[in-house]
């Protein structure tokens, strides 16, 4: 082979070597930044809050290319420079200068721009702001709307919210510590069994967003999540008198046939059904199951098949979930109950 040949291969190698190099670079960013947007990202804010933090987030991140940047010049200088280059009067300089004054006053400053919006992050909402309570269960949200006047609307596992209204959210948990969280919306508070901890977020745009546990909590943490929808004040104010109401009356004879299964199995000692006879306490309210985003909390599409499957088989769909599996109903039976499950929205 002559070295002409060789070369010119050589210089081929390279240039492939490249290529791969920056397809994978542009592949493994791409799989980096697909994270960075959705329904649930802190990093494409629709709230106030969250707007906050990802502007931190941006700010600190930018401080830290730069401080990497001159230090990666500095390494390559004090490579590189001649010997004569590095007189005692510089040295010193660098170490004093660049190793003690320039990361102090630097990090002070990031740190007082960190620390600087805390107070209004954490100030209560203005007099007159809309009240929810949620509250964190093993493994699902208990969700109550508290109104100026009248009684408190019980909901679980979807939150929805007027735009560009402050919301006071006053967390708690009977059991375990959970995390309230809603990446596109606010920062994450704690749930902690015998306290209130409060959060206070002004959401800014519309949309349907997601939230999450973010603090781990036992065995299904992770399908701990619910729907939150942002929402025009008007059709918030629609939304939350339909949600006030009682149930309507199954009208078909399916749905009919599994309101009688529902209350004959036991369903109603745990589970409310405002205007029938069911008022058990112990697991979520499904007045209006029917009309949300989910089932299970978050785990589930909200339609009749993801009923049957939850009611059938409670433990493979959420582990350690204290609802008992009914596997022994027929399935017509569990068509049933699904139908009017359904039908309650
Ligand atoms: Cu609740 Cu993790």
């Amino acid at each position: 082979m002559t070295e002409r040949r060789k070369s010119i291969q050589n210089w081929f190698g390279s240039i492939l070597e490249r290529r791969i190099s920056a397809a994978l670079l542009f592949c493994a960013s791409s799989i980096l930044l697909a994270g960075c947007t959705g329904v649930q990202s802190s990093l494409e804010p629709a709230g106030r809050e969250a707007k906050r933090i990802a502007d931190i987030f941006w700010l600190m991140t930018a401080g830290a290319f730069i401080i990497w940047l001159a230090v990666i010049i500095l390494a390559l200088w004090a490579v590189r420079a001649p010997p004569e280059g590095h007189t005692l009067r510089r040295t010193r300089l660098i170490i004093v200068g660049g190793g003690a004054v320039v990361p102090t006053v630097v990090l002070t400053a990031l740190l007082i721009y960190g620390l600087a919006p805390i107070p209004a992050l954490v100030a209560p909402a203005p007099a007159g702001s809309l009240k929810i309570e949620v509250s964190g269960e093993q493994w699902w949200w208990r969700v109550r709307y508290l109104p100026s006047s009248g009684q408190a609307v019980v909901l679980a596992n979807e939150i929805r919210l007027p735009v560009g209204e402050p919301v006071e959210f006053r967390l708690e948990s009977p059991d375990v510590i959970h995390s309230f969280w809603i990446p596109s919306l606010a920062g994450k508070v704690d749930m902690i069994p015998g306290r209130v901890t409060r959060l206070v977020l002004k959401p800014t745009k519309t949309g349907v967003f997601r939230g999450a546990c973010a603090e781990y909590c036992g065995t299904s943490h992770a399908l701990m999540a619910f729907s939150v929808v942002v929402m025009n004040r008007d059709e918030f104010d629609r939304w939350l008198v339909d949600q006030a109401r009682p149930a309507s009356t199954p009208a078909e004879s399916l749905a009919a046939r599994g309101q009688e299964l529902f209350l004959a199995n036991g369903c109603n000692a745990c589970h409310s059904v405002r205007g029938t006879s069911a008022a058990g306490v112990i697991g979520p309210d499904l007045t209006h199951v029917g009309s949300r985003l989910s089932v299970a909390a978050g785990t589930l599409p909200n339609e009749p098949a993801a009923f049957r499957q939850w009611i059938g088989h409670t433990a493979a769909v959420k582990p350690g979930v204290l609802m008992p599996s009914f596997h022994m109903l027929p399935p017509d039976e569990l068509e049933a109950l699904a139908a009017y499950l359904k039908g309650l929205q």
